[in-house]
């Protein structure tokens, strides 16, 4: 693992020179206090006047602030949600939609969308500005896939070589599918990968998580100068070239297998693409395979913004030195079936190895190989590399509280021409939400706190454009963000999908409520109500990864993704194009408006009622569920001969977060056993209480915020009469005190060295899994010390998570 990473270079700020006077220290502390006191005064002023609560009783505690003098605010808080909710259209969101799809817009490749994006918000009224970072990128040259098998001729003297198959590498064009036969359309490849040129017999490796190749290392399959091909899914694809990388194998080939579409397949009777909802057997799945766990943005550049003049870092710790290539289950085919019958079958592995097998029918055995030296791949990628600008679209609405800001985003970059579910579903949502909020300031609405709405680039190559701009902003966004709200892909199916910091939970609730389903088959349904309540914890593979994991602001992501009912999504392929959406994946539109309102209204929730409805206690409770589950963790390892339920192993997210992890199973059955009695083990199990006892602490001090964020709540509701204007600046120093103790509260869970091996990734709480990329991990520190068995180091990150829960708990 990369313990030889290079350090970031960390933003330490230079320490001045300690004054020798005594009375030069106060005068500097007196400057500062008086100033602050000022500032604090000035902005409770404005607070409490925008608060200025009118005479009459009402219900909505947000509902009637006044400005001083001049009556009611001119939009309510409830005009504002009804204008968020009956702004956003169908139609507009599919002409957005279109007009994204049109054609390519790989990061760096499209100005024109950029500057057509920044148009049409000033358009709707929001001013914005083109943000852009000179990143390194590589953009696709030339490749081939060919199978190679070796005659000999008669005499036994000679032998030659034979092209027994040439990959297409290419999608079908499709009649019915325009953006499949644009003139311009993207080449199939990898995000970040290494050029390079190779030839060798192939292993199958399943899903090439970290798990599949100890099990291929156990059987003895020979890795070290093999061909890998593995099948796409579960954790994320750089990490499967990562290992096998380090395994000392020659490239990877990554094909979409079938059997992973679940009922929706040609061999269960449905038609495939674009007749039916299956899969386009020619489909490819391009993608980035940078390291992404262990950090996201330009790999030149880790935790620093990508300017023209920033010094630039060695590459090789970031993204893979070998080559790899994406291909379809068409292509696949040949190579999976010069497999059969060499080496061990996947069936005789173990059970983690029959999952999903669906290409049997396609006369595939799954033998795991590899093959005899005389059948080979070539495998041959040329990948140009750059330094080239990129821009992000960031558009503002500024609010009366300076330094309290809501952020919402989605990418605007996609691996191909079309793009409409990932990640155009996303912009044209955006693009509707900005248009709503327009409409807003149209009225003469002003928000409270500031609005930034930004439209990334290079999010598809490793959350580039976002990362860039947080490492830029990021003493500001310490300072004022209180949350990011991130869509991605914001319709390609009929489920709802969120993963969230804790403190967003209630407020994703609310909001989910208040909005229709598009789905009236029983009338009256909201989105709450077809909802299955499941809040994910915060992984990565968007935009929130900076934001949330960097720098500790709390964040939300939310979409509406495929069912197992729903069309399989062709997730970067030629064929996430308008006509798919619009046949299949969203037709009417209905679902891209949902998710219009949704976002319109968890933003105007965030921004624009004087108390953030953050809830504290929701945190300190899911910390000690957290615990819990290392707790349990723990207790799988150090008993022996647990069986794993196997029914468990149909839920995605168990499997892969089992087969992403590093424990060494020989040992934890053997060996680990012997440790449950070792002191360590122990002593690291006891320490666990610790951390519960701090957590207590905690959930009593965050129940005591939230109910004095209630009470002020209710106060602002009471009528207060002109002349109680002292009251009235009490009641606003008072809310900006508790609003400011819930914007900081997820920055007390960044630790500044990082997490092990991975610097960059700051929240103790949050990261992706090592070793599956998308999926969070709670308590990283933790869990990777239990996977790797070091108890020392476990015991380093109870202290280290301790002593930032207690920290978090003093500053409630
Ligand atoms: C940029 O995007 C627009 C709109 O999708 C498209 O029409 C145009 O062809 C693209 N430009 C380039 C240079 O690819
Ligand atoms: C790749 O290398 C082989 C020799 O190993 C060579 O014959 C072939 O021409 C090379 N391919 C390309 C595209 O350079
Ligand atoms: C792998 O090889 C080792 C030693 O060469 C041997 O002890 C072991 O039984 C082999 N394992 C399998 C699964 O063949
Ligand atoms: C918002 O406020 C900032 C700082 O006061 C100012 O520089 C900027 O021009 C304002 N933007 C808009 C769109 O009013
Ligand atoms: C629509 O709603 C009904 C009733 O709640 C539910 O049974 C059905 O599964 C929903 N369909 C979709 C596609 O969400
Ligand atoms: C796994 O554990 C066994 C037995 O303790 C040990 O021999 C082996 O080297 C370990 N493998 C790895 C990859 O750590
Ligand atoms: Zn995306």
């Amino acid at each position: 693992m990369p313990s030889e990473r290079t350090p970031l270079l960390v933003r330490v700020p230079v320490a001045e020179p300690r004054p020798r006077y005594p009375h030069a220290v106060l005068r500097r502390f007196c400057t500062v206090a008086l100033a602050s006191t000022l500032i604090w005064f000035f902005i409770a002023v404005a607070v409490s006047m925008t608060f200025f609560p009118d005479g009459h009783s009402h219900h909505d505690p947000s509902d009637r602030w006044t400005w001083p003098g001049c009556g009611r605010r001119p939009v309510s808080y409830d005009q504002l949600r009804q204008i968020l909710l009956d702004t956003p259209s169908s139609e507009r969101a599919e002409a957005w939609s279109r007009y994204y799809t049109a054609g390519p817009h790989l990061a760096g490749k499209n100005y024109s969308q950029a500057l057509w994006t920044r148009n049409k918000w000033a358009e709707f009224g929001i001013h914005a500005d083109i943000v852009s970072y000179d990143v390194y990128i590589n953009y696709p040259a030339d490749h081939r896939l060919a199978l190679l098998e070796r005659r000999e001729y008669e005499d036994g003297t000679s032998t030659s070589w034979k092209v027994s198959f040439e990959a297409s590498l290419t999608e079908d064009i499709l009649a019915d599918d325009p953006t499949s036969g644009l003139p311009d359309r993207v080449p199939t490849f990898h995000g970040y990968s290494a050029s390079g040129n190779v030839t060798g017999p192939v292993v199958y490796v399943n899903y090439g998580t970290y798990q599949d190749f100890e099990d291929l290392v156990k059987a003895n399959v020979t890795l070290k100068d093999k061909i890998a091909i593995a099948r796409y899914g579960g954790i994320f694809r750089g990490l499967k070239v990562k290992r096998a990388q380090e395994l000392g194998m020659l490239g990877v080939i990554l094909y979409s297998d079938p059997g992973d579409d679940g009922d929706i397949t040609e061999e269960k009777g449905k038609k495939a693409y674009p007749d039916g909802p299956a899969r386009q057997p020619s489909s490819v799945q391009r993608g980035s395979t940078q390291f992404l766990s262990f950090a996201p943005g330009d790999p030149t550049t880790p935790g620093y913004p990508s300017k023209p003049d920033a010094p630039r870092q060695p590459v090789h710790t970031a993204i893979p030195s070998i080559p790899s290539i994406p291909i379809s289950y068409t292509d696949a085919l040949p190579i999976l079936k010069a497999l059969n019958g060499h080496g061990p079958k996947a069936a005789d592995l173990n059970r983690y190895w029959t999952r999903n097998t669906g290409l049997q029918y396609k006369g595939v055995h799954y033998n795991v190989g590899p093959t005899p030296d005389d059948v080979v791949v070539n495998l041959y990628n040329q990948q140009d590399y750059v330094t080239t600008p990129l821009w992000n679209v960031i558009g503002v609405i500024n609010g009366t509280i300076p330094d309290e800001v809501i952020i919402v985003g989605n990418h605007r970059d996609a691996w191909v021409a079309g793009g409409a579910g990932d990640p155009n579903s996303g912009s044209a949502v955006l693009n509707e939400v900005v248009r709503s909020f327009g409409q807003a300031l149209r009225l003469g609405w002003k928000p409270l706190r500031t609005i930034v709405f930004a439209s990334w680039d290079g999010e598809e190559y490793g959350l580039v454009g976002s990362t860039e701009w947080v490492e830029e902003y990021l003493p500001w966004l310490d300072d004022a963000n209180v949350a990011y709200i991130n869509t991605d892909v914001s319709a390609r199916g009929t489920t709802l999908r969120v993963s969230a910091a804790p403190l967003l939970d209630n407020i994703i609730h609310a909001v989910t409520a208040s909005v229709p389903s598009p789905n009236q088959t029983v009338p009256g349904q909201t989105v709450h109500d077809l909802w299955d309540k499941r809040i994910k914890t915060m992984g990565s593979g968007s935009d929130f990864t900076a934001f949330q994991d960097f720098a500790g602001i709390p964040s939300l992501d939310i979409g509406f993704e495929s069912g197992p009912h729903d069309p399989v999504y062709h997730y970067h392929s030629n064929y996430d194009s308008f006509y798919w959406m619009e046949k299949f994946g969203d037709p009417g539109f209905a679902y891209h408006r949902t998710m219009a309102q949704i976002i319109g209204l968890a933003t105007a929730q965030l921004a624009d009622l004087p108390v953030i409805s953050f809830r504290a206690a929701d945190y300190a409770q899911a910390l000690d569920r957290y615990v819990k589950q290392v707790e349990d963790k723990l207790d799988e390892v150090l008993s022996p001969a647990r069986e794993i339920d196997i029914s468990s192993l149909s839920n995605d997210d168990v499997y892969f977060e089992l087969r992403g992890s590093t424990r060494n199973s020989s040992s934890s059955s053997s060996s680990a056993a012997a440790s449950a009695g070792s002191p360590s083990a122990e002593s690291f199990g006891l320490s666990l209480k610790r951390l519960h006892k701090a957590v207590g602490k905690l959930n009593k001090r965050a129940v005591g915020l939230d109910k004095r964020a209630d009470e002020l709540d209710r106060r602002l509701r009471q009528h207060l009469p002109w002349w109680r204007w002292s009251t009235k600046l009490r009641l606003g120093f008072q809310i900006r005190q508790v609003n400011t103790k819930y914007k900081r509260l997820e920055r007390s869970f960044l630790f500044d060295e990082g997490l092990d091996g991975r610097p960059w990734f700051k929240h103790v709480v949050f990261a992706p899994g090592l070793w599956t990329g998308y999926a969070g991990a709670v308590f990283p520190g933790l869990v990777e010390s239990i996977d790797n068995q070091d108890w020392a180091n476990a015991e380093r990150w109870v202290d280290i998570i301790e002593s930032r829960i207690r920290n978090a708990a003093h500053r409630l």
